[in-house]
């Protein structure tokens, strides 16, 4: 098990009053799944995603992450199992625009104290694992879209993450390019990584072994049959969850 959310509520308070925005969402991800959650937008899945990604705590119900209850974390534990446990891949790709690519890669291992020689060894094998090798020393301004997510990715597995954490991976990128980003996820996944995305495109929520829809705070446990076309409205648990969720593969993020 990777996570597990239990009646999980999040209310925002707008003045005196709480608005509630996640509402009793229960869920679990196994090691080597391959999760997208869909919903319109405003249904909470930014929400959702901040919760599992220890960036924000629920007002109520359980979070366990690798073991962790979360909500008795202080914030430095929070930010440990962020740097050392999570990947997080958004939709503006979230790099810094001064340093390079191969900088960019090497953060989150300069976060984890990791020396130098390692850090560029390692950020240089995830960059080749992207097909960024060439790019290395190109700063965000000098790539592509596509190319910018995929330092991103690089970014994201460099640390061999329990979870590869994706918030709307190609929203900002063309057909082409999203294509790829998917091409690679698959790739990850197939090595053993764990991977939850976010998305509200149906074509990107397909590459995905298990679909689970948010509407107005709710989750509908695959109730969104990816390989039906068109089959967007809700029905009862469909199979192609069940079937495509092999608990496989334990191994980390391979770099290389
Ligand atoms: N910090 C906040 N304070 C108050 N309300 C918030 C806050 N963040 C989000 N909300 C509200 O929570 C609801 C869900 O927002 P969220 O960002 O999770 O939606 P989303 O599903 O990610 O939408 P999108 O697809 O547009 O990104 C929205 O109604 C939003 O107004
Ligand atoms: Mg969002």
């Amino acid at each position: 098990m990777v996570f597990e959310l239990k009646s999980i509520y999040k209310d925002y308070m707008q003045g005196k009053e709480a608005v509630p925005v996640l509402k009793d969402i229960t869920m679990s991800v196994d090691e080597g799944e391959y999760v997208a959650i869909m919903g319109p937008s405003g249904s909470g899945k930014s929400t959702l995603m901040n919760i599992i990604g220890c960036l924000d705590k629920q007002t109520k119900g359980f979070f366990i992450f690798d073991k962790t209850d979360v909500m008795s974390c202080s914030d430095k534990e929070l930010s440990e199992i962020r740097n050392n446990k999570i990947g997080f891949v958004f939709q503006n790709f979230n790099l810094l625009p001064r340093q390079s690519a191969l900088e960019n890669v090497e953060l989150p291992l300069l976060y984890a104290g990791v020396p130098k020689k390692e850090r560029k060894e390692r950020a240089i094998a995830a960059l080749k694992r992207v097909g960024l090798e060439d790019r290395m020393y190109f700063k965000p301004t000098q790539l592509s879209g596509g190319q910018k997510q995929r330092v991103a990715i690089a970014r994201a597995i460099v640390n061999k993450p329990r979870l590869l954490l994706a918030d709307e991976p190609t929203g900002a990128l063309d057909t082409k390019s999203g294509d790829q980003v998917m091409e690679l996820f698959k790739e990850l996944n197939d090595e053993g990584v764990t991977v939850v995305m976010i998305t509200h495109e149906p074509d990107i929520a397909k590459c995905a072994k298990r679909v689970m829809y948010i509407r107005d705070g709710q989750l509908h446990d695959g109730a969104f049959n990816t390989r039906a076309a068109g089959a967007d409205q809700p029905a009862a648990a469909s199979e192609t969850a069940a079937e495509a969720a092999p608990a496989s593969g334990t191994e980390e993020a391979a770099e290389a």
